[in-house]
C-alpha cells in the first residue's frame, strides 16, 4: 500500500511569540484528529544538529562568527536533521511540525544581520530538495509582547540579547516574507496576542484549512 507523505509544518516567530507552547498544542490538536505527528526544533532535532547549535550560540556569543558562517553552520545542520530525522518520518507518513526551518536564516541572517538573501533562497532550495515545507505558520507578536514575555525566560540564546532595533528588524523581515511567499512557500499570518487558548484557537483554524486543503 502506498504510504501518504506526511505534512511538514513550520512555525516561525520571534522569540516570545508563542511557537514553543503553541506547536503542543497543535500535536494534540492532530493527534485528536487520529494523525501521526512529530515536533521537533531547529537549529538542533538530532544529536548532531544540536552540537552545531551549541557551536552556533557559543561562536556568535563571542562575536567569532558573521551571517555567512552562521548561515552555513544553520544550513549543516539542517542537512543532517533533515535526512536523519525529517525526510524518513514524512516518508512514512507522519507530519512534521517544527519550531524554525531556513525561513529563520532567512530572517535572522539575512533580514536582521544584512546577510546574502539570493545565497539564502540559492541554499536552501539546495537543501531543502524533498523536504519542501507544506505551509508556515507565522505568530506574529509586537516588539512589547516579545520583550515582556522573554523577560520571564532564564535561558536565553544570544540571539535573544540582542536589542530593539534586531527585534524590529525581524519583524519587519517575517511581514515582508508573508507578502512575497518568500521561498515560493504557503505561509499564514496568524495574530499572536492574547492568551494562549486564543492563540490556539487561531492556529487550530489554519491547520483545518492546511488539512482540508490537502
Ligand atoms: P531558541 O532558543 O530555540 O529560540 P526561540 O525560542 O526564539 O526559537 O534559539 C534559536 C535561536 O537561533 C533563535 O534566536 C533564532 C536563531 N536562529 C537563527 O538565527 N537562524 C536560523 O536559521 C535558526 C534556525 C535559528
Amino acid at each position: 500500500m502506498n504510504q501518504e507523505r506526511g505534512k511538514f509544518i513550520v512555525f516561525e516567530g520571534v522569540g516570545g511569540s508563542g511557537k514553543t507552547t503553541q506547536i503542543e498544542l497543535a500535536k494534540k490538536f492532530l493527534e485528536e484528529k487520529g494523525l501521526k505527528v512529530l515536533t521537533t526544533r531547529e537549529p538542533g532535532g538530532v544529536e548532531a544538529s544540536e552540537k552545531i547549535r551549541e557551536l552556533i550560540f557559543a561562536l556568535r556569543d563571542k562575536n567569532l562568527i558573521g551571517p555567512e558562517g552562521q548561515m552555513v553552520l544553520f544550513f549543516a545542520a539542517r542537512y543532517l536533521w533533515l535526512n536523519s530525522l525529517v525526510k524518513p518520518a514524512l516518508a512514512e507518513g507522519i507530519n512534521v511540525l517544527t519550531d524554525r526551518a531556513h525561513t529563520s536564516t532567512a530572517t535572522y541572517q539575512g533580514f536582521a544581520e544584512g546577510g546574502n538573501m539570493e545565497q539564502i533562497l540559492a541554499i536552501s532550495e539546495v537543501v531543502m530538495e524533498g523536504a519542501r515545507p507544506d505551509a508556515v505558520i507565522f505568530l506574529e507578536v509586537s516588539e512589547e509582547t516579545s520583550i515582556k514575555r522573554r523577560a520571564a525566560e532564564t535561558n536565553g540564546d544570544p540571539f535573544d540579547k540582542q536589542g530593539r532595533d534586531y527585534l524590529g528588524k525581524l519583524i519587519a523581515g517575517y511581514r515582508k516574507m508573508v507578502q512575497e511567499s518568500w521561498g515560493g512557500l504557503k505561509w499564514y499570518m496568524v495574530n499572536g496576542e492574547g492568551t494562549v487558548e486564543e492563540v490556539q484557537a487561531r492556529v487550530s483554524e489554519v491547520l483545518r484549512r492546511i488539512f482540508e486543503t490537502g
